[in-house]
């Protein structure tokens, strides 16, 4: 049976890396015997562009009778000065709520041939999954933007959390622990914050309730793990969390995986929607130049397979020829340690560095050619 795919390659970088994504979905349906369709939508500054809007009526209703979302990335300098509402990013946010897509887990893993390429000196295994809230708090809570009587420029942001909200995000990631090595770090700032209060409370509330025999749950201020993950990243395995902090802790955890450009996401809904998108942005600056890191987006493909499709082999097909294109020397120039110019690097296996500067297709290329032969 066909699986229907929207795909969303949005602005910048989105739209080489959604491309590479499918070449990639390509190969493994004529491996696997499986049949993919896509479906193209217009989301964020191209939709404004071409429509008006960030987010066109029509995209949400082809995103919701699609089997899965594949999304590149959305915003850039052009758009930057529109209203809110108006705004490239107000279309992800949409998105995000119109499928209910609460739960966006950013797994952080190290390749070990990507050693080299995290910030860490020496930085031991990696493997931690953050689960981030993705449709509460001050993305989506009361806001506003006014003059106060004296006629200063005011403006504020309100984080709310129903324990409804914490309650399903917390089952995820005791779930999600589960299938791992067991144990749950929820991250709050419940010092100072009554929604981080209610959050501690809720989610220790829920452990109780539940059979998580076999899982720990501790918790941590958001600025302590802030610190513990540069300092020691291995302690976690899953990270729970509200929508603010997570987006902010897992950048910070991406560059432990080499790069941003390495990090997939998969945003699911608890009625089974999915929508799979890389956590880096449409980084305008090398847009339409081929030097776009595709291996976030290609991953998140893979999860797309695992998480929506049940396709297990299929992912794992995916990931194993990523690792090996990465043990082969290729890399974008974001996980890029020669110091070479380009023009100079010796083809692969050249004797100066083992290492090879690509552009997305050329990587792209190099993953659908290593499915092809495993
Ligand atoms: C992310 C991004 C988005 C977010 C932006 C583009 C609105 O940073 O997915 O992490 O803040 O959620
Ligand atoms: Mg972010």
């Amino acid at each position: 049976m066909t699986k229907n795919i929207a795909v969303i390659g949005g602005d910048g970088i989105g739209v080489e890396i959604t491309a590479e994504a499918i070449k990639i979905l390509n190969k493994i349906a004529a491996k696997y015997n499986r049949e993919f369709g896509f479906t193209h939508v217009l989301m964020g500054g191209i939709a404004i562009d071409e429509t008006g809007v960030p987010l066109p009526e029509e995209t949400v209703k082809v995103c919701k009778a699609s089997d899965a979302v594949l999304l590149g990335a959305v915003g850039g300098p052009k758009w930057d000065k529109g209203a809110g509402h108006l705004r490239p990013e107000a279309g992800l946010l949409g998105i995000r709520s119109a499928l209910g897509l609460f739960a966006n887990l950013r797994p952080v893993r190290l390749f070990d041939v990507l050693a080299d390429a995290c910030v860490l000196k020496n930085p031991g295994k990696i493997d931690l999954i953050i689960v981030r809230e993705l449709i509460g708090g001050a993305y989506f809570g009361r806001r506003e933007t006014y003059k106060d009587e004296a006629e200063a420029r005011t403006a504020y942001d309100t984080m709310l959390y129903r324990d409804w909200e914490i309650e399903r995000i917390a089952k995820v990631a005791f779930k999600l622990a589960q299938k791992r090595s067991g144990s749950v770090c929820s991250v709050d700032k419940a010092n100072v914050l009554d929604s981080s209060r209610l959050w501690r409370e809720v989610v220790w509330e829920t452990f109780g309730k539940g059979d998580y025999s076999g899982i720990t749950l501790s918790d941590m201020l958001v600025d302590n793990c802030a610190m513990q993950l540069v300092r020691d990243p291995s302690q976690f395995d899953v990270i729970v969390t509200e929508n603010l902090f997570g987006d902010i802790l897992s950048d910070e955890a991406s560059v432990l995986t080499g790069s941003l450009g390495m990090l997939p996401s998969a945003s699911l809904s608890e009625s089974g929607a999915g929508m799979y998108e890389p956590c880096h942005g449409s980084a305008p600056d090398i847009a339409g130049q081929d030097k776009a890191n595709p291996l976030a987006m290609i991953l998140s493909a893979a999860m797309m397979l695992r998480l929506s499709f049940d396709m297990d082999s299929e992912a794992a097909a995916i990931e194993s020829a990523v690792e090996r294109v990465l043990a082969k020397g290729l890399r974008t120039g974001d996980i890029y340690r020669g110091t070479e110019p380009a023009q100079a690097i010796p083809p692969l296996g050249g004797e100066s560095s083992p290492e090879r500067l690509v552009g997305c297709i050329e990587m792209g290329d190099a993953v659908a050619a290593e499915i092809c032969f495993s």
